[in-house]
């Protein structure tokens, strides 16, 4: 945890927000597996952690600002739970350490909500993203599970304050990044030739552990990098394949990285290879490098698919005017998903709050329509303040080229017979973290291997 008053300040900042009424939070339970005593990795619920501070599962915890109250349910360990599990802090311990006295049994917080129900007051609660919690607050509020209607005042309040990251959160996600960057590091030692993509997961996933971390999210490791979320990883790696590792820890305070590197799984690029990284790493490196406070976060994702066609135009595979082709979404065929995200206590921060209240503002609402748009996840002017991911890449997914080429879709801009060539080429990607400045932005962490010189440089090392 950090220091109490940095929760104090938190809930304050809060409360300044929110007009009346009762904010409720709930914290995440164990979820089992396959029985309820056998439960996956527990994970505190991100708002939670960032207000309380207190990951143990099964409590609740609300700020009354009527009452003035802050309040934290839980129950203490039973004598029977001691027996399984022994002697733990008290939650009443956790609760102080987070600036709070007030802790009660579980129990009672259905009583204080039936009660301020009954006069009307206002009880304001986050999406539910859980069957737990579903349950748990149609209980709470004697609702049917349709008539459960989050609070926008309190979702708008949390993000406002939690998009903008305090010092003591980027010295966290500082961590994160740099644990991550070594973690990259290794697997770019370890990929050989003749190893299974797993095998690189657990190599990475024990140094996580080494280092007080767990997966952000879980691993992509594979030589299929157009599967743009691909979490198979029984293929073996063979000269000529590119690995594409898109990984990142959690610090043990919940903080996120998110970083991918595209490495040849032999010692070097193919010359293709290499033409098509470089096309990527330029609209990486054009992209991220207009970030600034005021800058609409569209104009990286607009910027980075204009550099993808411009490189995709150099090697033939498109034709005609870059702009006009940017216009007809003509990148999508090779750039299908955003160019990146908020990134804090989620690695998709906050993305349980809603991506119209998280990335978009009420006069720029998001385009849910068209393809390649739609995935993107932030639309809206940076701030100071701000973590955002910048992930440029090219999938080249052979049942998409079929598609459009069999309706010989936007044929005015796409070579199809040259696309033809690349059909099975796989994917690149390239993610860093950036943290936003006043006057600009700064890449997070002590910056990794990027360039086709930098990373065929340790592979000549690798094996
Ligand atoms: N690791 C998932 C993403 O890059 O968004
Ligand atoms: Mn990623
Ligand atoms: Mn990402």
């Amino acid at each position: 945890m950090f220091s109490k008053e940095i929760y104090l300040n938190r809930r304050q900042e809060l409360r300044n927000r929110i007009r009346g009424g009762i904010m409720l939070f709930l914290g995440n339970v164990e979820m089992p597996m396959n029985y309820a005593d056998n439960p996956f990795p527990f994970r505190q619920d991100s708002s939670f952690l960032y207000y309380f501070g207190i990951s143990v599962p099964g409590i609740a915890a609300l700020i009354d600002q009527d009452e003035d109250k802050t309040i934290v349910f839980g129950n203490e360990l039973s004598l029977g739970e001691i027996v399984w599990m022994g002697r733990q802090e008290t939650l009443r311990s956790k609760a102080e350490k987070s600036g709070i006295n007030d802790t009660r049994p579980f129990e009672e917080l259905s009583v204080y909500l039936r009660n301020a129900l009954k006069k009307g007051r206002e009880i304001h609660f986050l999406p539910p993203y859980t069957a737990y919690q579903q349950f748990l607050l149609c209980e709470l509020c004697s609702c049917n599970i349709n008539e459960l209607n989050a609070s926008a005042e309190f979702i708008k309040a949390i993000v406002a304050q939690r998009s903008v990251k305090q010092p003591e959160e980027i010295k966290e996600i500082e961590k994160a990044v740099n644990i991550s960057n070594e973690m990259h590091l290794l697997a770019m030692q370890l990929a050989k030739p003749g190893m299974k993509e797993y095998q690189l997961v657990s190599a990475i996933e024990k140094f996580a552990a080494d280092n007080e971390c767990r997966f952000s999210y879980p691993a992509i490791m594979t030589i299929r990098g157009e599967i743009l979320h691909n979490h198979f990883r029984s293929n073996t790696l063979k000269e000529g394949d590119m690995v594409l590792n898109d990984s990142g820890v959690e610090t043990a305070k919940g903080y996120a990285a998110d970083l991918t590197r595209t490495f040849p799984a032999g010692k070097k690029f193919s010359s293709r290879q290499k033409e098509m990284y470089n096309v990527v790493l330029k609209a990486f490196e054009d992209a991220h490098s207009i970030m600034r406070p005021g800058l609409n976060y569209k104009e990286v994702h607009r910027t980075a698919s204009l550099r993808l066609i411009e490189g995709l135009f150099d090697l033939g595979l498109l034709k005609g005017n870059p702009e006009e082709a940017l216009v007809n979404n003509v990148h999508t065929l090779f750039f299908q998903c955003g160019v990146g995200h908020m990134m804090g206590l989620d690695v998709h921060d906050m993305e349980n709050l809603g991506e119209q209240f998280v990335g978009y503002t009420d006069e720029e609402p998001k385009d849910t329509e068209t393809f390649g748009w739609k995935s993107l996840r932030l639309g809206r002017p940076l701030q100071e303040g701000f973590v955002v991911t910048v992930e440029p890449g090219i999938y080249m997914i052979p049942e998409l080229i079929d598609h459009w080429s069999a309706e010989n879709r936007l044929a005015d801009f796409i070579n199809y017979h040259k696309v033809m060539e690349y059909r099975d080429f796989g994917g690149i990607r390239i993610e860093d973290n950036f943290l936003i400045t006043k006057n600009g932005f700064r890449r997070i962490g002590n910056g990794l291997s990027k360039t086709v010189e930098e990373i065929e440089e340790l592979r000549s090392r690798a094996y």
